[in-house]
């Protein structure tokens, strides 16, 4: 496979370097030269002495304590670091911090009247809340939450869309001590009712329903659906954002203007232990249940200040967008913590971005004068789709950075985006992290780091990141291998709610309690970048949505028509991977088992779920001992050669290659 490489960019670099794609496991080395940050981005950088690696490698815990100090703490930690109960790592240990009072009060001395919130609806409704608005709206909603009988402790569930009250509620929560377990709201009410029971969830924040794509969704009515079977919830909170009638229960539901009318428009803040739990973030691993990934109150708010400071270089004049939902970690960390905790203005936005019109993003970015925009590699796909005349009727001159997570972006996708979005004066940060790390860990620093398109370039200073053979010994370049952390760092997750058992086998086990296993597969290159590309595990990454597959299998094997069942990811050109099903059924109904099938998915996960490609066959590929060897399936599906030694019915892959072809989606049946 080669690679397009668009040498007007690289004009202006200087050094040529190699870098691989894989096809058939075998490499290609094409050249290519390295992107330098933009001169006029360098000089304003909020870092831009190289001396701060070199510095954090002599002394990684001053570092993280410097960025600590610049916080407000009621009580200073003792220690900085507590590895006695690893892999229980704990920070700042007995340090007394509220996340809320960091996040808006620290700054109303300098910043009332600057706007901490700016909202647009799909509609192009506008709504701006200044800091003080935050702090008014967030006490107002922290006494209503304490007078309805909210707890220190108590675990909020907020399921809402992308709207300011989203915010509000989250930080009502920090600032009360309870800890919330937002739930993205394109979830089922059955995958809702999960999360509510796994977190022992009693207080539900939600809203009435929402626009997208100009459509309504009634999201209060997914929420009594969940509640039917789940009896732990004591009061359900109600914003209304569209007016429709819905069911209200007395004495359990509640409209949230009611209940903070009258509300005072001051509250103290609770004081928290550094390691109290700010929030649960559920997410899929290789297991077939949802994971309730539990971050800690202090090192958290330190990890994503350091990084919204450090990568995403925020400042005072600075309009942030990061388009991630506040249902995934991503929204946690990037669109409320890290940038209110830095006294940031940001931008959320409700609806699709492609709607009413594929230049939708470039409008809101006009219409606001964004500075920074962070987002994931699909929705700069899709970006793409907008013709080149289209875009330049737009004004993007307001943007000095770039960001991109979630999952690999392309080169050529990735020089796409630093040319016609950042008209090449724009550095891009692909930022590499996980739900269970809480902010970034791999990314270049704006104003230091040489960029190559599709590269994480190198960890950040203060974390020690390698690649590591299946024995653990650290590969050569370009050879692939697991990518691992091997020191901690504050905003490493505390454990997986109610499931230590979990915690300790899917991330400590595979190297050892000292070394934390990402799941993610990489190399470097020779000048020591890191290519990450994609999970090792059962876990797949659609639109930077994680799912797994086991947990798909599981709801499909719910269905009384299907016998066995095995989903594996199928590259996708848009979201990355789409869903692949092949499946063995009882009878021949094809057609309508299918669309069971898909049911099922949508209404068990959600639609994003959905399966792309359903495959009925009278087997699937084994080994001696019967078992299922989905690998064979994927790689033939992503084009690579399949091993098939180890299969006792290899008959069965040649009559799927002869039904399907690797890009085939919808249903196919095998004969
Ligand atoms: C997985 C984590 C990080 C917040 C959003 C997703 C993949 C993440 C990158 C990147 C290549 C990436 C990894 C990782 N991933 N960022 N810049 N380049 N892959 O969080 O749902 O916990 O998913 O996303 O595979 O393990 P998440």
């Amino acid at each position: 496979m080669y690679l397009a490489v668009d040498t007007a960019v690289f004009q202006k670099s200087a050094e040529i370097h190699k870098f691989l794609m894989f096809k058939n496991k075998q490499c290609l080395v094409v050249s290519m030269r390295v992107i330098y940050p933009p001169e006029d981005f360098v000089k304003k950088a909020n870092v831009r002495d190289p001396a701060i690696y070199s510095r954090t490698a002599e002394d990684w815990k001053g570092f993280w304590e410097d960025f600590a100090r610049e916080l407000h703490w009621y009580e200073p930690w003792d220690v900085f670091l507590d590895e006695s109960k690893a892999p229980y790592y704990r920070f700042f240990v007995n340090g007394k911090i509220n996340v809320a009072y960091n996040c808006i009060d620290r700054h109303l001395e300098g910043k009332r009247t600057k706007a901490a919130v700016i909202w647009e609806g799909e509609d192009g409704a506008q709504r701006v809340l200044t800091y003080q608005d935050l702090y008014r709206e967030v006490c107002r909603l922290s006494n209503a939450l304490k007078e309805l009988g909210v707890e220190k402790g108590d675990r909020v569930a907020i399921f809402m869309p992308n709207v300011p009250e989203t915010i509000i509620a989250m930080l009502a929560c920090a600032r009360i001590g309870a800890v919330h377990v937002v739930v993205f709201e394109g979830f089922s009410a059955r995958a809702l009712a999960f999360r509510l029971k796994d977190s022992h969830a009693n207080f539900i924040i939600t809203c009435d329903g929402y626009y997208r794509r100009g459509e309504i969704h009634r999201l209060k009515d997914k929420v009594d659906e969940a509640l039917k079977g789940y009896q732990g919830v004591k009061r359900v909170i109600v914003v209304k954002r569209l007016g429709i009638e819905i069911s209200m229960l007395p004495d359990r539901d509640f409209w949230w203007d009611n209940v903070v009318k009258g509300q005072k428009a001051r509250c103290e803040p609770e004081i928290m232990d550094a390691n109290d739990p700010l929030f649960i973030m559920y997410t899929s691993g290789a297991i077939a249940e949802p994971k309730g990934v539990v971050h800690s109150t202090g090192g958290f708010l330190v990890h994503v200040y350091a990084t919204t400071k450090m990568v995403l270089d925020l400042k005072d004049n600075d309009v942030f967008w990061c388009t991630a939902e506040p249902g995934w970690i991503t929204g946690h960390s990037y669109v409320v913590y890290g940038p209110l905790s830095n006294g940031g203005t940001v931008l959320i936005y409700e609806g699709a971005p492609d709607y009413p019109h594929p230049c939708r993003v470039y409008e809101i970015i006009e219409k606001y004068g964004v500075s920074v925009f962070y987002t994931v590699p699909t929705l700069i796909r899709m970006l793409s789709a907008c013709k080149d005349e289209e875009i330049e009727k737009y004004d993007l001159s307001s943007l000095r950075l770039l960001g991109s997570v979630g999952e690999p972006i392309e080169p050529d996708t990735w020089l796409w985006f630093y040319r016609k979005v950042g008209k090449e004066r724009c550095p891009i940060v692909d930022t590499w992290w996980q739900t269970e790390t809480g902010g970034h860990v791999i990314s270049p620093l704006p104003a230091l780091t040489p960029m190559k398109p599709g590269s994480v370039t190198k960890p950040l200073p203060g974390f020690l990141v390698d690649i590591v053979d299946d024995g653990g010994k650290p590969t050569k370049p370009f050879q692939i291998g697991n990518l691992v952390i091997k020191r901690p760092f504050p905003g490493i997750f505390l454990n997986l709610h109610a499931d230590p058992r979990h915690y300790v086998k899917l991330y400590w086990s595979r190297y050892g309690k000292k070394v934390y296993y990402t799941g993610d597969a990489a190399y470097r290159d020779d000048d020591g970048y890191i290519w990450v590309i994609g999970r090792v595990d059962d876990v797949l990454n659609i639109s930077g949505h994680r799912v797994s597959t086991v947990e798909v299998e599981h709801v499909i094997m719910e269905l009384d028509e299907v016998k066995e069942c095995a989903v594996i990811g199928i590259p996708d050109r848009v979201r990355g991977f789409a869903i692949g099903v092949f499946a063995i059924i009882r009878g021949e109904n094809y057609e309508e088992v299918a669309k069971t099938i898909q049911e099922k998915v949508k209404e068990s996960i959600g639609s994003f779920a959905k399966p792309s490609l359903i495959v009925f066959t009278p087997d699937l590929p084994r080994t001696e001992g019967r078992k299922v060897v989905k690998r064979a399936l994927s790689e033939f599906m992503n084009g690579r050669d399949v091993e098939i030694s180890t299969l006792t019915n290899p008959e069965i892959l040649r009559k799927i290659k002869e039904t399907i072809k690797r890009d085939s989606r919808g249903v196919y049946v095998v004969k």
